[in-house]
């Protein structure tokens, strides 16, 4: 079954210089109920900028400027604010980019998971809340003595588990992890996948994750989404992703990232520079830096076409 359908997603930024910058193009996916979908693509790709458009986080500046978002029969993008704030952290949770490092210094790490718990849930007692937190935290594999400690004194990888645990605090079905490992050492990242998977399986999540790396995608996701300067370059399982790729972008980024066995490999980088959000040129966005293109490619923006079931790819060089 289909949780979530996010169909022809456009999102824009308006500079302070006046400038509009183009961020995220005609994206779509469906999120399969307790499955797992990667969202992959260099660092200024739109990945975030997507997840935020999804839930109507995005900052002042972010317009949508269409697409649909259903979460089971209701379009998320046409619902009133406040009728909005009953899918976020209920149904849909987010683990924001870099939140880990943001929890408030001088409070309690639990009275602020405790916090989400008494905003957003029926429950108004603050002995039940803190009980709650303890659950939480040793759902996410922290003790729950450790409610009472500051952000301080975690490690960053309980940092980014209580974070997951403060996702987690009003039970929703689908879970939305923004770069959950980056900015941790590659042991701890991979516990944190462990935890994810582990918890995906006990509480029937579908997580969306968002990660610039593909050897991530490869530990725990079912399906991939590939982006491309704000578009979908390919889109499939990830089987078909790692065995069949055939955007030259996915070509190009499965031999970027490094041998998840031996983290120490060179990691080999893509020549040139992502597209110009406020110029898009009138081609293919992967143009410029693409080892297969031809004279078309610079010319006309390659549609996104299924080659097989389940098998999206964007690309003039593929399919005829
Ligand atoms: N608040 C903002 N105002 C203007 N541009 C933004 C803003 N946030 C992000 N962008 C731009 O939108 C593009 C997509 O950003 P983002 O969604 O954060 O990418 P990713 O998560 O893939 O790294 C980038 O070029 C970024 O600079
Ligand atoms: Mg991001």
């Amino acid at each position: 079954m289909t949780i979530l359908q996010v169909r022809n997603l456009s999102i824009d930024y308006l500079a302070a210089d006046g400038a509009v910058l183009h961020a995220v193009d005609d994206v779509g996916f469906d999120l399969e109920q307790g499955r797992s979908l990667g969202l992959v693509g260099e660092s200024g790709c739109g990945k975030t900028t997507t997840m935020l458009g999804l839930l109507r986080l995005l900052p002042a500046e972010g317009r949508i400027i269409s697409g649909e978002v259903r979460y089971q029969d209701t379009d998320l993008l046409r619902v009133s604010e406040r009728e909005m704030r009953k899918y976020r952290w209920s149904k849909i949770s987010l683990v924001f980019q870099g939140a880990m490092n943001a929890l408030n210094p001088v409070r309690k790490v639990g009275d602020q998971i405790a916090e989400v718990i008494l905003l957003h849930k029926t429950v108004t007692d603050k002995g039940e809340a803190n009980e709650r937190v303890g659950e939480l935290l040793e759902l996410v594999g922290i003790t729950s003595e450790m409610a009472r400690q500051y952000p301080h004194q975690y490690s960053g990888g309980m940092r980014q588990r209580a974070m997951i645990a403060m996702a987690l605090a009003c039970s929703p079905d689908i879970l939305i992890a923004d770069e959950p490992t980056t900015a941790l050492d590659v042991m701890i990242q991979a516990q944190i996948l462990d935890l994810l998977q582990n918890l995906q399986k006990e509480l029937e999540l579908s997580i969306v994750m968002v990660t610039h790396n593909l050897g991530v995608v490869a530990e725990i996701c079912d399906d991939v989404l590939v982006m491309y300067g704000g578009k979908t370059a390919e889109y499939a399982s990830v089987d078909v992703i790692y065995n069949e790729p055939l955007h030259p972008y996915t070509q190009r980024l499965l031999q970027a990232f490094p041998d998840v066995d031996s983290p120490a490999s060179s990691l080999a980088s893509i020549p040139g520079h992502p597209p110009p959000l406020d110029a898009l040129p009138p081609g293919c966005r992967f143009e410029p830096r693409c080892h297969c293109r031809e004279g078309i490619c610079a010319v006309e923006n390659p549609p996104l076409v299924m080659v097989k079931p389940g098998h999206y790819v964007a690309c003039h060089m593929v399919g005829d």
